[in-house]
């Protein structure tokens, strides 16, 4: 499978099987993690065989059971805490399912205080990732069209398009996709969320399916305003 496959076979899975993960998976999301962590400053840790942060929580939305492996995004508090996590995350899960598993971000549904990793001073921890092998392979959620989550004044390019076919079908906090993708002079896309709970996350893990969808075409990234 490669990442383009695992981008539409991805839906969110909420129950899992009673099968642990094969030590060379574990390797490879470990060796993912890492890689991670090496090229952004992030602390983002994998923790499996851990079943307490699933269990003796009040489900606010979806219903999980059989969650025994996880991954925790932390990372140094700041301004981009959230995109950057929402684009690796992504990564991660992306990379989850290329070796089999199935995944779920998780936001709400989880007792955080049981979640098991390490949260240094000035870091905190975002949202997790559910992942192992799941009792079914998801849903496809509601599309919206690509109109709805961009803007292009020109004729809309080949990569583009690719782009956002790539961004639909990327998951969101409660399948809101805040976010427009403008297509500026010079193969310049500015990405922007449009407000509410979590859209950050949600642009992080957008602009990686951009990324994808887009290929090998050399389009840039505008600015941040922050930047
Ligand atoms: C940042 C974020 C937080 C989420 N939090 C939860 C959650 O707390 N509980 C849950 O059941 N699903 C959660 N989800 C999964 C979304 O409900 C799901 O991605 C969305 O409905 C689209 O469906 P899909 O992932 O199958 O494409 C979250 C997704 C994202 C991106």
């Amino acid at each position: 499978m490669d990442i383009y496959e695992a981008i539409l076979a991805r839906h969110s899975v909420r129950q899992y099987i009673d099968k642990k993960l094969p030590t060379e998976v574990i390797y490879a999301l470990q060796a993912e993690c890492e890689g991670i962590n090496e090229e952004s400053g992030l602390h983002i840790q994998l923790a499996t065989d851990e079943e307490k942060a699933f269990k003796g929580f009040l489900p606010k939305y979806g219903k999980f059971s059989g969650v025994q492996n996880y991954v925790a995004l932390v990372g140094p508090k700041g301004p981009d805490f959230d995109e950057m996590t929402g684009y690796y995350g992504e990564r991660i899960v992306l990379k989850a399912q290329m070796l089999g598993l199935n995944t779920c971000w998780v936001a709400l549904t989880v007792n955080k205080m049981k979640v098991k990793c390490e949260i240094a001073e000035k870091e905190k921890l975002g949202c997790i990732i559910a992942l192992g092998y799941g009792a079914n392979q998801g849903v496809q959620h509601k599309m919206r069209k690509i109109e709805d989550l961009c803007e292009v004044k020109m004729h809309m390019p080949k990569w583009f398009e690719q782009g956002m076919n790539a961004v639909l079908l990327a998951p969101s906090a409660v399948n809101q996709q805040h976010y427009k993708f403008i297509l500026k002079a010079n193969d310049t896309v500015e990405a922007v969320s449009t407000g509410g709970a979590y859209s950050k996350v949600d642009l992080g893990i957008a602009e990686y399916h951009f990324e994808i969808g887009a290929g090998n075409y050399p389009f840039k990234w505008a600015d941040k305003p922050s930047d």
